[in-house]
């Protein structure tokens, strides 16, 4: 028999795995919007960002995975159609009339910075109700933050 991981109560998990989902939705828009922008970016910059972008956007389908897979473990469905995603994204829609490096840069970092901030703020709304959920999302926060200090060190004169 499957043994799901204990919460406090069902209403809980339920909360749990909204919380997560709403991150699986968020990081999947992230990461096509961090592959617009690799494709995307001109200028001066273009090698450096070309790659650094690329870069990035590959280390985010493993906290995806990771954070679906939570889902999952805690009874519930995990992921979320492209159609849901588009509409419940916290994310604004990627600025394709932009290809100049640094606007390209400006725009990305900030929607990592969006995400990083959401994830953060997941710790604490999951500390409660599910440690384990809560340590997951400590985990991506680390991760989202390094990649994040990357971005910002680019954009610091
Ligand atoms: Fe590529």
């Amino acid at each position: 028999m499957t043994q799901f991981r204990k919460v406090q109560s069902r209403k809980n998990q339920e909360h749990m795995v909204e919380l997560l989902n709403q991150h699986v939705t968020n990081l999947t828009d992230l990461f096509v919007q961090t592959k617009l922008a690799h494709w995307n970016v001109r200028g001066p910059h273009f090698i450096a960002y070309h790659e650094l972008f690329d870069e990035l956007a590959g280390h985010i389908p493993e906290l995806i995975d990771t954070i679906a897979e939570q889902a999952a473990a805690l009874g519930g469905v995990a992921g979320r159609p492209i159609q849901f995603i588009a509409s419940e994204t916290s994310l604004p829609a990627w600025p394709l009339e932009e290809s100049r490096d640094l606007a390209v840069l400006a725009a990305l970092t900030e929607r990592w910075a969006i995400v990083a901030n959401s994830v953060r703020e997941a710790i604490v709304a999951s500390a409660d109700e599910d440690p384990e959920t809560s340590d997951l999302f400590t985990e991506v926060s680390r991760k989202l933050d390094k990649d994040l200090w990357f971005l910002e060190a680019h954009l610091s004169q």
